[in-house]
């Protein structure tokens, strides 16, 4: 029973679409769990246009308002019935976003790189910092640079010498700016069910592969999938 959160206080760095790429790779495996705590719901809208929903995805949602659970006891219940929780929050600061931070096995902090300045990098850190000295624990959070254009350009190298330089734990893959990515969205489909149709053969492949390597990466911090 595993539980993983995408968490940044900042809108549109590609965490719902990080929950998306796991999905892709881990559905085939395992059965994974989705829970949309976004109140816009871009994981129920995605759900619910989907044509074909594999078996082994469940997608719930969760209204802090209509619910008579609060968030770790709506997890909590879901992890219950499903071997891995990936919870998908809004951009902000929010109590619920604490709350499931304090509880998750790995927190994944994505970061664009036009987004990506190392102050609010280390504004959401403060807030992971915040949520650790109230549960007296260390949360597992690494971050993931998305939306990247080019891994070798000079700017790519000096973001991550800073933050290295800051000590703080970086994913090894990044998740390029990928038309395959934002393909999804518009297609409501996981990477693995996009065909030709959708995307170049190419631009599917490339994706699939980086896809692969980051559900590599995250699936050896947690310790495996169940
Ligand atoms: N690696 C990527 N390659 C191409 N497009 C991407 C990538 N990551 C995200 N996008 C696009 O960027 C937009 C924002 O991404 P996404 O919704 O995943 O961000 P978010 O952090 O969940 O935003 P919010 O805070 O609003 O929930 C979407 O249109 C998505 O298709
Ligand atoms: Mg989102």
């Amino acid at each position: 029973m595993t539980i993983i959160t995408l968490a940044n206080h900042k809108g549109g760095v590609g965490k719902t679409t990080t929950v998306m790429v796991l999905a892709s790779i881990w559905t085939n495996q395992t059965d994974v769990a989705i829970i949309d705590f976004d109140p816009n719901k871009p994981l129920i809208e995605f759900y619910n246009n989907m044509e074909l929903k594999p078996a082994s995805l469940h997608v719930y949602e969760y209204i802090e308002e209509l619910s008579d659970k609060t968030p770790q006891e709506f997890i909590i219940d879901i992890e219950k019935r499903h071997s891995l929780v990936i919870c998908d929050t809004q951009g902000a600061a929010s109590h619920i976003n604490l709350i499931i931070s304090c509880i998750s096995d790995l927190v994944i902090m994505p970061a664009t790189f036009s987004k990506l300045e190392i102050d609010q990098i280390m504004e959401s850190k403060k807030l992971i910092e915040q949520a650790e000295q109230l549960i007296g624990k260390t949360i597992n959070t690494k971050i993931l640079i998305s939306r990247s254009k080019t891994l070798a350009s000079k700017a790519n190298m000096q973001i991550i010498d800073n933050i290295n330089e800051l000590e703080l734990n970086l994913f090894k893959t990044q998740l390029q700016d990928r038309a395959a990515y934002a393909t999804m969205f518009y297609k409501s489909k996981l990477l693995c069910q996009l065909d030709f149709n959708d995307c170049s053969a190419g631009a599917l492949s490339k994706a699939h592969d980086e896809a692969q390597c980051f559900a590599m990466e995250v699936a050896n911090e947690i310790g495996g999938l169940a």
